[in-house]
């Protein structure tokens, strides 16, 4: 089953965080995700609401999902607060990982894949739809009816996934993860000794 929880619209918070989405243009740069070995994402900009997080470091992500007092981006207060009412809609308790805001400009794709790493295989990951515009995502061979306010969950190490903004404006959304804590609690012995070596 691709999509783990029943999609919930929660509509009134989606223009509260595009406007802060909007507010932090100018003030930092948007990431461009592209890789040597694959051209998955490299149509599409990123930014970051609790660092830049290095996924392939795998005793990284177990330091950073341990840290008391983790970074958050300051831009990004109202992101954080969202993502934290997300817990009681989707009942995921563990702490987070990697959290990205994506913007995907006309015509760009996220091609079919999975996310392969051994983090992955750890989380549960959110995405929340910021635009009022259609986009084209198809999870598990499932499309998914994409509206302004829409939230899904879905596991990124088992569902192949895809978008693609057939728009002629930019498509904002959010990306988000949470551990599970159970397999985190049997990894605590792996975790990297100097937590803040987890930022790029
Ligand atoms: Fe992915």
């Amino acid at each position: 089953m691709a999509i783990k929880i029943t999609p919930t619209v929660i509509p009134n918070w989606a223009n509260i965080l595009l406007d802060e989405i909007i507010a932090d243009e100018g003030k930092s740069d948007w990431w461009i995700p592209k890789s040597s070995t694959h051209d998955i994402f490299e149509t599409c900009f990123m930014k970051f609401v609790n660092g830049n997080l290095q996924y392939m470091r795998f005793a990284n992500m177990i330091a950073h999902a341990i840290d008391t007092d983790p970074y958050w981006n300051p831009a990004f207060t109202k992101i954080r607060e969202f993502c934290d009412y997300t817990r009681t809609i989707t009942g995921e308790a563990g702490p987070w990982g990697r959290m990205c805001i994506w913007k995907m400009p006309p015509n760009s794709h996220i091609l079919p894949h999975r996310d392969l790493y051994s983090y992955h295989g750890c989380v549960t990951r959110h995405l929340y739809y910021l635009s009022d515009m259609p986009l084209y995502v198809e999870i598990s061979g499932q499309e998914v009816t994409v509206e302004q306010g829409l939230l899904h969950t879905f596991n990124p190490f088992e569902d192949e996934h895809e978008l693609i903004n057939r728009n002629d404006s930019d498509f904002y959304f959010l990306g988000f993860d949470t551990w599970d804590i159970g397999r985190l609690e049997s990894l605590k012995m792996f975790s990297a000794k100097t937590p803040r070596e987890y930022f790029a």
